[in-house]
């Protein structure tokens, strides 16, 4: 139809990643048309603490994986950590409700697609964490609710009255001790070990 339009080399690659979606997954082709997105962390060594006094934990990413979620709405893409005594609280079946000094962070990047369509982690967007503290946060539901924005881990909000933003969206899951994120079920008995 078009005889004097031609079809460029990444063109090309994203019409055969269409036409046979799972072979160039298992073999993808490198490509200088379009990158693959590169994940990027923060960069800051130390942050302030935030404005309801939560100290920012520099540890968080060696916290294990308990879970992950994305938003298509806002483009982004999410793991949420646990601290060792959230991981030993869901080995022993004792989270309901989460032990004292239980945390998790909730890590998120904007999700950028590759070139072949496959959203990746792209420019680190945030961390979140809370952190059980029964009486220590009564105020806030006994979680301390703290989050930290951008590679310069800049903390939330202009006054301590940030929390009551976190406190609203997490109450409606009062029977989950206001936790939404459910633990990835273990199947097999050799992933339990
Ligand atoms: C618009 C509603 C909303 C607001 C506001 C909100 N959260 Fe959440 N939060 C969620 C949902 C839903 C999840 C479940 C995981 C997901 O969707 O990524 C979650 C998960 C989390 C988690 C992982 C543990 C869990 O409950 O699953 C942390 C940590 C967290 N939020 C911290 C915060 C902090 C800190 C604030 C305030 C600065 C906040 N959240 C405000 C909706 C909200």
């Amino acid at each position: 139809m078009h005889p004097e339009s031609t079809v460029t080399a990444a063109q090309l690659e994203t019409l055969k990643a269409y036409l046979n979606p799972f072979a160039m997954q298992v073999a993808p082709a490198i490509t200088d048309a379009v990158p693959t997105p590169v994940a990027t962390g923060s960069t800051a060594t130390k942050a302030a603490p935030e404005l309801n006094g939560l100290p920012f934990f520099p540890d968080y990413k060696s916290w294990r994986a308990i879970s992950t979620t994305d938003r298509g709405d806002n483009h982004t893409m999410r793991v949420i950590l646990g601290n060792d005594v959230a991981v030993r609280a869901i080995t022993n079946k004792q989270i309901q409700p989460w032990p004292d000094g239980a945390a998790f962070a909730k890590v998120a990047w904007q999700a950028v697609p590759d070139w072949r369509g496959v959203l990746r982690p792209g420019k680190f967007v945030q961390v979140e964490f809370m952190v059980k503290g029964k009486t220590k946060y009564a105020s806030t539901l006994g979680w301390g609710f703290g989050r930290w924005l951008g590679p310069e881990l800049k903390p939330y909000g202009t006054n301590a009255h940030f929390a009551s933003e976190c406190v609203g969206c997490h109450t409606p899951v009062r029977d989950n001790d206001f936790v939404y994120t459910m633990p990835l079920p273990r199947t097999t008995q050799l992933e339990g070990q």
